[in-house]
Order: structure tokens, then sequence, then C-alpha cells
């Protein structure tokens, strides 16, 4: 198949950063999205022209490495899938395709589709752990957690960290990440001693990074790639609240696993 692609081309924060166009010719369709970009890069460093820069590891959909705009949409046109995961056979011959970088204020480019995420990291720094003494490995079931909440625990993890949500995200909220991140944790036994401490913590370092605020659009749960649902977003308000009342000395509301 032959694609056309208008490809973000910006060397670097302070350049002003331009579409180019570059043709993909002779592609599989069986190729994935990264692929095909590995092929334009071959023939562009063959050239001696600047290949484009992008970043992946895993190329399975589990690393959080890859990931921007195709046509408008993070990730692309297929519900719950990375880029690097994404196929060619998504698109017909001839299309012409639009790639272009998370866009948000806290995370700035660094090139082309690159952009530096480390304000993700730093939210996990401000309590994405469990710093208890947990003592060393215990048997298996000696602590008991209920199907339910190993269920939500388990979906919650299931957050690859990608910035997807804050791309798609009018205000650039990280809320589905925080909240993902907030909740495997704070639904889990080992997770308790800190529970309303975390969110306080991460929700603070989250806002500290230019992260805007969730207005309930619902546009982070239509681009994850791990479909971390909004309840997550749900738990951590309810958390964070929960924290900042017993803080001010005011008796919290009751409620919440
Ligand atoms: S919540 Fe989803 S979109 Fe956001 S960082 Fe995690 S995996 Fe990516
Ligand atoms: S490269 Fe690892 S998730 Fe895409």
């Amino acid at each position: 198949m032959k694609l056309t692609l208008k490809v973000w081309r910006q060397k670097n924060a302070a350049d002003a950063g331009r579409f180019e166009t570059y043709e993909a010719n002779d592609i599989s369709e069986h190729m994935s999205f990264l692929e095909m970009l590995d092929v334009v890069n071959e023939e562009l460093t063959l050239k001696g022209e600047d290949p484009v820069a992008f970043d992946s590891d895993c190329r399975e959909g589990i690393c959080g490495m890859c990931g921007f705009v195709i046509n408008g949409v993070a990730h692309g046109p297929r519900r719950g899938t990375t880029v690097c995961q994404l196929h060619l056979r998504k698109f017909r011959d001839g299309d012409v395709i639009y790639i272009e970088p998370w866009r948000a204020r806290a995370f700035p480019l660094i090139k082309d589709l690159v952009v530096d995420r480390s304000a993700f990291d730093r939210i996990i720094a401000a309590g994405g752990y469990v710093s208890v003494p947990a003592g060393s490995a215990p048997d298996g079931n000696v602590i008991l957690v209920p199907k339910e909440n190993a269920d939500i625990a388990m979906d919650a993890a299931a957050c690859i960290g990608c910035g997807a949500c804050v791309a798609a995200c009018p205000n650039a909220s990280a809320s589905l990440f925080t909240g993902a991140k907030i909740t495997h944790l704070g639904v889990l036994p080992q997770g308790q001693p800190e529970r309303y401490e975390r969110a306080l913590r991460m929700v603070a370092q989250a806002s500290a990074e230019n992260f805007g605020s969730c207005a309930n659009i619902g546009e982070c749960e239509a681009v994850c790639p791990k479909e971390i649902k909004l309840e997550v977003i749900a738990r951590m308000n309810r958390d964070f609240l929960k924290a900042s009342w017993t803080s001010r000395g005011a008796s919290a509301p009751a409620g919440g696993e």
C-alpha cells in the first residue's frame, strides 16, 4: 500500500515546527505503524536527511514508551491499542495520515514526536509506592484480598504511563494516570497505611506540574490503550477529599472501599 504522511517536524522546543510530507511506498498492511515509520526513516537516512524522532521500546504494548497523535486521535484509530500495536490494515491504500506529538504544557517537546514525560515520574515519586516495613514475602493467601478489590487494583495497575490521557484531554489533565496509580495501591491491604497521604501528595504534584483539572469530559478514557476507567478519578477525588478533611481536623465522610 501507499501512504502520504504529514509528519510534525520540530528540531527542539524553541523551533516553531511544521508539517513535512513524506510518501511511504510499497508498505505491507501487516506492518505495524512504527515499522512503517522505520522504513520511512531508513529512506531519509539513506538520502542524508534527519530521520523522524519518535519514542518506542517494547513494541508489545506494555512499556508505555510509544505514543503520538494520528489523525487527531492519541494512539490512532483502534481503541485500546498503543501505536506500536497498531497495524496498517486499519488504514486504506492512498490514505493521508497526520502525525503529531502529544501537546500539553506539562509535556515539553524534545524533538519531532518525542516529548518529555518526566512529570509522570515525579507524580510517582510523590507517593506511588509503599514504604511501610512489609517484612519478607508472606506465604500465598496469608493476606486475604477480596476478589473485587484485587480486580480493581489489577485493572488500575495496567496503566503504562504513556500520557495519551493527557494529550487527549482539553485541560491536559493527568487525572486518569494519577487516579490509576492511586487506585492500584489504595484498594490493597498493603497500601492502606499511606493511602490518604499518597492521594494528597500525588494530586499536589500533578497540580505543581501544570497538568489541568478534570472536567469529566472522558476523552482520556476513550483513548487509553489500557482502557482505564473514569472510576479511578472518582476514587482519587474521594481519597483526596478524605485526606483533606482529616488534615483539617474534620471528620471525614464515610464510604469507599
Ligand atoms: S491512564 Fe491510560 S492513557 Fe493515561 S498514562 Fe495510563 S495507560 Fe496511558
Ligand atoms: S513501545 Fe512499549 S508500549 Fe509501545
